[in-house]
């Protein structure tokens, strides 16, 4: 008797366990048009823990080489500034001296933010620059736009915007913008060549592009094997990606329209504690649990797609990587 009183609930709670493991294995949100991608980001942008705890930013934190412990929005803002000094700063000195320290009636250095997400990159770079840029932020979803847009007039700032706009028919003249920048949004692209084609079509001559993406390892001496090949897909259709590129592919796709001084570099141990830290920022805090507790599916989901997205960062099947290129 005592056997079946122990047995049932044993049995219940495995077959409970099984259930819920074969329904995370299995993707839920796999690229099927612009539709897809939108209606990803509208439901997130609903959501607490990227508002509070990613402080409106969906993107890697930057925790330095060899990384070091940091608050999570602090090394995301730390992220922003890296990436300025890496793709501005770095290869062109007389634009940084622009930007920081803006002479009286200079025209405005333009900013492309490309899937501007939330709004908190083109935010921080507004407040950063606010005498000397003007940085529009283009995202695909319309909850995202809204966000943002309410986000730039509490803030105060006049020199950022945000537009509802597809990256794959950017509704902007030609040789519009000094700067192009997009981090973690290429991925999501359905056709890479127009993607690119069109971005730098918006940059001015001697303009910069700078992107920070999610790449695959490089398969050239060795392919994948079946079980990364399995870790990859879910990646891609868990989150509506359409496809990781190599890092030497993303440097010949700058190349091949027409960017020259192309630089790549591999951030992935710099970026690396964000995934974990996307979990645990949320966890540490009593708040945190409250909040996931409502949409405990949606966020059960989330963790476990970032805790396979960290260990395949982590384990060299996928690279975080950052490229850099002037169109002449
Ligand atoms: C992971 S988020 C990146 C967030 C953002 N870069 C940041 O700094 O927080 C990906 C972004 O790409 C946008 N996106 C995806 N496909 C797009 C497209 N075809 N056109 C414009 N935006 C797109 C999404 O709407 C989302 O804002």
């Amino acid at each position: 008797m005592i056997g079946v009183l122990i047995g049932i609930p044993v049995f219940v709670l495995l077959t409970a366990g099984v259930v819920i493991v074969v329904l995370l294995r299995k993707p839920s949100r796999r690229y099927s048009g612009p539709g897809s991608v939108s209606g990803v980001y509208d439901t997130w942008t609903t959501d607490q823990k990227m508002k509070f705890y990613w402080g409106n930013h969906l993107h890697a934190g930057f925790y330095g080489q060899p990384p070091e412990r940091k608050d999570f929005i602090r090394a995301k803002l730390d992220m922003i500034d890296e990436m300025v000094r890496w793709g501005i700063a770095q290869p062109d000195p007389r634009l940084i001296e622009r930007l920081e320290n803006p002479v009286a009636n200079a025209s405005r250095i333009k900013i492309l933010d490309v899937g501007s997400g939330m709004g908190g990159t083109a935010l921080h770079l507004a407040q950063r620059w606010p005498k000397s840029a003007h940085i529009t932020g283009i995202t695909i979803s319309s909850a995202q736009t809204t966000h943002a847009t309410r986000l730039a007039h509490a803030s105060g700032l006049c020199n950022v915007t945000f537009v509802e706009c597809d990256a794959m028919d950017p509704a902007f003249a030609a040789q519009s913008f000094d700067i192009i920048w997009t981090l973690e949004s290429e991925v999501h692209m359905p056709d890479k060549e127009r993607f690119m084609r069109e971005i730098v079509r918006v940059l001015k001559p001697g303009g910069w592009l700078l992107m920070g993406t999610w790449n695959v390892r490089d398969t050239r001496s060795v392919p994948l094997n079946t079980s990364e090949m399995e870790h990859v897909q879910y990646l891609l259709d868990e989150w509506c990606h359409t496809k990781f590129d190599e890092i030497h592919e993303s440097v010949q796709l700058l190349e091949r329209h027409g960017l020259q001084k192309v630089v790549s570099e591999d951030w992935t141990a710099a970026t690396l504690p964000s995934w974990r830290d996307a979990i645990l920022v949320a966890l540490r805090d009593g708040r945190g649990l409250v909040w996931t507790a409502d949409i405990w599916w949606r966020n059960t989901r989330d963790a476990y797609t970032i805790l396979r997205f960290d260990s395949a960062f982590r384990k060299g099947l996928c690279q975080y990587g950052l490229f850099r290129g002037q169109k002449p």
